[in-house]
């Protein structure tokens, strides 16, 4: 009876031992991380060498897990989601280890792998923004018209790329920073849309401009996006020197033609005396 019990007790803890040290063995993916920008979304993660490939799973909030279809029993260590995380919602991701030779009808018996969990992430709240592109065009001496070029973002719709304004629509305005040349006080003006008239310039005075995507719905610390670089309208002073430069480079093409003229002249000269010599 005893050599019984302890033969049982050494098959339990056998058996413990089995699946504790099994379960160490199966790789789980680690660093999971988004990496987001004008809503495309990545996810990244990374692996020990294994013979294990890796199912990615997501779900919004109160959704069931589902798969995506580029990111089933892969070895890669990164996942685009920018289109099936998309809507005004936080989503988690689960990353399940899958042996390489697993067939896709798998079921329960999956549930002894591990899963590694992404942070919470909302692609409306938290996809960093681009700086964007603009142009500022002078109205009159006082008034400039700024015209910003709303970003693509990640996601389509059928065959259409999505812009930031398809997706955030009155939710996006644009902070044009701007100051007046050789002045260290800056204005800020805050457009609903994707154009905009700065007035109240002084006249012939240079202004430079600077342009950042604005979501005041968002949380402080992400509602500005990345600044655009500058751009400077010409005043006087830069006209003027425009003008300087312009007749600095007509004195110089006009000295490159009279020296290659005197040039010419004298290689003529030359070869005529030499022809003359020759003896015939
Ligand atoms: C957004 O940009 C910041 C600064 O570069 C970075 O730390 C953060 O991870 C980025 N967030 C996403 C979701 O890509």
């Amino acid at each position: 009876m005893a050599s019984l019990k302890t033969v049982l007790y050494l098959g339990v803890c056998l058996s413990a031992w089995v699946i504790t040290s099994a379960e160490e063995n199966i790789p789980k993916a680690d660093n999971v991380r988004w990496v987001s920008v004008d809503f495309k979304t990545v996810l990244h993660w990374t692996i020990e060498p294994s013979n294990y490939t890796y199912t990615v799973y997501y779900a919004g909030k109160e959704d069931n897990w589902r798969q995506t279809f580029n990111c089933i029993q892969m070895s890669a260590t990164e996942c685009d989601l920018s289109n099936d995380v998309k809507m005004n919602n936080t989503y988690n991701v689960k990353i399940q280890t899958v042996p390489a030779n697993e067939y896709d009808d798998y079921g329960d018996d999956l549930a002894e792998y591990p899963d590694s969990y992404s942070p919470p992430f909302n692609p409306f709240r938290e996809t960093n923004i681009s700086a964007v592109k603009f142009t500022v065009a002078a109205v009159d001496e006082n008034r400039v018209n700024v015209t910003i070029t709303d970003p693509l973002s990640g996601i389509h719709e059928g065959e259409k790329q999505l812009s930031l304004r398809d997706i955030l629509k009155s939710e996006l305005k644009y902070k044009i920073s701007y100051y007046k040349f050789g002045s260290t006080r800056k204005r800020d003006f805050i457009s609903n849309s994707s154009t905009a008239e700065v007035s109240q310039l002084d006249s012939g005075q240079s202004y430079c401009f600077m342009v950042a995507a604005f979501i005041p719905t968002r949380p402080k610390i992400s509602q500005h996006g990345a600044w655009s670089a500058q751009w400077c309208t010409p005043g006087d002073e830069s006209s003027l020197g425009a003008w300087v430069g312009a007749v600095v480079i007509l004195l110089t093409v006009l000295v490159i033609i009279v020296l290659v003229t005197v040039l010419c002249c004298k290689c003529c000269r030359q070869k005529n005396l030499s022809q003359s010599s020759t003896p015939v």
